[in-house]
């Protein structure tokens, strides 16, 4: 059944559901449906519930573009940031369901902070390739996402203090300002 252009409804036998397929410049990708993962812009002050859209979004769909170059550039630095946001999501659901345990917490930080070098060295001139989900702004536009890079390793100094300072307050603010600057750093340079 095709759902919009270039997109179709496909049932998966090893996940036992039913995915959403697109092509996108000669590569597919297939997802399940994101239930309950559109918010409106008026939800945007429930910060913290979005990262389980990021989540979903990410997780669980599936590229059928192998990163066939030697090394897999894009594969590692899309592996980089997949485990950045499996320190990041925990520490969004700690806060969201009112479950925050500071020790855990600042153990995740600075997780996050180890984890946080992982996807850069992995961007090079010439690895603007399927399957990226990287848009060509990367590299055209190589000050900007220094720029936005070097915004996100201090949102996540600042939310390392505020988990050492074990304060629920200044650590939700933090996150969110984290959050944010995923967000917007994807807005940029990302693909949707
Ligand atoms: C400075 C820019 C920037 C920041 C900051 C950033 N990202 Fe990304 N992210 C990207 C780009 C570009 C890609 C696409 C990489 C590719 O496919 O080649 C990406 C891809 C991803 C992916 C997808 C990997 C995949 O295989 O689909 C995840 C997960 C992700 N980012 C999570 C995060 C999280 C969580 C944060 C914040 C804690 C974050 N990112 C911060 C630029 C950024």
């Amino acid at each position: 059944m095709v759902t919009a252009a270039g997109c179709w409804r496909a049932f998966s036998k090893s996940n036992k559901s039913q995915l959403n397929c697109c092509s996108t410049s000669g590569a597919r990708q297939c997802c399940p449906p994101l239930v309950g993962a559109a918010f409106s812009a008026h939800d945007m002050h429930v910060t913290l519930i979005l990262p389980i859209a990021l989540a979903i979004s990410l997780s669980a769909c599936s590229d059928q573009v192998e990163d066939t170059r030697p090394g897999q550039p894009v594969k590692m630095r899309q592996t980089a940031f997949k485990e950045m946001l499996r320190v990041f999501e925990p520490m969004g659901t700690m806060l969201r369901d009112g479950k925050y345990n500071a020790g855990k917490f600042e153990a995740l930080a600075t997780d996050l902070i180890s984890k946080r070098n992982g996807p850069w060295g992995h961007f090079a001139p010439d690895t603007n390739y399927p399957p990226t989900k990287a848009r060509p702004e990367v590299w055209t536009n190589k000050a900007q996402f220094d720029q936005a890079q070097g915004a996100f390793f201090g949102s996540t100094d600042a939310l390392l203090t505020a988990a050492r300072a074990k304060d629920l307050k200044r650590v939700t603010d933090a996150y969110s300002t984290v959050y944010d600057h995923c967000q917007s750093c994807h807005r940029e340079f990302k693909k949707k």
